[in-house]
């Protein structure tokens, strides 16, 4: 196993915090952001989960006969808990063999006229070809939310993702690029669609301060601890301890309680993100940069394949993703440097029906490709903190690893 890496590096490009975000200013959050991404007015909702409700709520509303949702089978688990706190029936799509993906031969088998959403994940700042699902829903005559929860600054022909669907959402959880510890960002392009959203988010999102306080406290946590010398503190010691205990589920930090806050950001985290969100554009074009040249050192590496962006995309690259050519070998790899502080990890540990602690609300049924995408996937933090020295050590583990023979 290799050492341990001081300080330590986080498993995503999260954009630091500075003492001075902390001073309050003037709330604007979602209209700077809407400036920065050409968004048309987005709605502020406390997670990328609650943005996804009030999305679901909505569509329920318009379309009540129609109870279906449809998710790619690899996805944050946290999808699968908001249509199920819903009452909506959750139906998996497998993803293409070799990526993320939905796959759309299989999703044109699991839509019909109960489908009331399909929602293509956008992953690790890649943006998801959405062809293939756009006409899906048009057949079926289903909307589309497009899970832009990981893909905040990723451009699809020039625009931002999320404008392509009928429904976009980013998160601003702990760890994206734009943090306020737990937030989200509600988009639509069509403005009937965004009144409707914004009338339920007026009747479902209440004020609660209890929650707000909590996140504040949250916020100021992560102000303090997320810099290489905090987040031996907060990411890696439970990460290892986790490990340590042989639940890799916790240690991705898969595991989520069942139900889901929903209250309105509160203007003192709102202003945190105002003056961070100053930064963030510049911050991007930093993690593309360093992205293209790694992953120019990566492309190369034998046994190994790095998931790129399509043609007419940019990514955003929180973290950069590579399939290894088996399971053995992942484990093989990640036996050395999941624990080494290197900004090497998994991204979901598995695909949804494989969760045991969902098993009530996912259906068991195989999904093959997705499972096998899960068993081979492994990320490289594209942090700047991941210095050249550290991500050229992490190029010999990987090196090295062809020749262990795992596969
Ligand atoms: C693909 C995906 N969808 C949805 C979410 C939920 O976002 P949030 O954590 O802001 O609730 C996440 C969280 O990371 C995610 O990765």
């Amino acid at each position: 196993m290799t050492t341990r890496h001081h300080p330590e590096v986080p498993p995503t490009a999260g954009l630091p915090l500075r003492a001075s975000d902390l001073w309050p200013t003037r709330p604007t959050l979602a209209a700077t952001l809407a400036e920065q991404l050409d968004l048309p007015e987005p709605l502020l909702e406390c997670s990328g989960t609650a943005a996804l409700l009030v999305a679901l709520h909505t569509l329920r509303r318009q379309a009540p006969q129609r109870r279906v949702v449809v998710v790619p089978a690899y996805t944050c688990p946290l999808v699968a808990i908001t249509v199920h706190s819903l009452g909506l029936e959750l139906r998996l799509c497998d993803t293409r063999p070799g990526h993320f993906e939905m796959d759309p031969q299989a999703l044109a088998q699991v839509c019909g006229s109960d489908t009331l959403a399909i929602v293509p994940a956008h992953l690790g700042g890649l943006v998801a070809d959405l062809d293939g699902v756009l006409d899906v829903a048009k057949t079926c005559g289903a909307r589309v939310i497009e899970d832009a929860a990981q893909a905040m600054g990723a451009r699809d022909h020039g625009q931002s993702v999320g404008l392509r669907g009928d429904i976009g959402f980013f998160s601003l959880a702990a760890g994206k690029g734009l943090s306020i510890y737990e937030g989200g960002l509600l988009i639509a392009r069509d403005p009937g669609l965004r009144a409707a959203l914004t009338r339920t988010h007026a009747e479902i999102v209440p004020r609660r301060p209890a929650w707000e306080l909590r996140r504040s406290l949250e916020l100021l946590g992560l102000a303090l601890l997320y810099r290489p010398a905090g987040l031996g503190l907060a990411y890696g010691g439970p990460l290892r301890r986790a490990l340590h205990r042989g639940d890799p589920v916790a240690a991705v930090g898969d595991a989520f309680p069942p139900t889901i806050p929903l209250h309105r950001v509160g203007r003192w985290r709102q202003g945190v993100g105002t003056r961070a969100a100053a930064r963030l554009p510049a911050f991007v074009q930093q993690l593309r940069t360093q992205a293209a040249q790694r992953i120019a050192q990566l492309r190369d590496m034998p046994g190994l394949q790095v998931l790129e962006a399509a043609p007419g995309t940019t990514a955003s690259w929180p973290f950069l993703m590579l399939q290894a050519a088996t399971a053995a070998r992942c484990e093989a790899i990640l036996a050395q440097l999941w624990t080494a502080g290197l900004g090497v990890s998994r991204l979901f540990v598995h695909a949804l029906p494989d969760y045991a602690y969902l098993a009530d609300r996912v259906p068991r049924t195989p999904m093959p490709n997705a499972r096998n995408f899960a068993a081979r996937t492994l990320t490289i933090s594209n942090s700047p903190w991941l210095d050249d020295d550290a991500f050229a050590h992490v190029c010999t583990v990987l090196q090295r690893s062809a020749g262990d023979r795992a596969d």
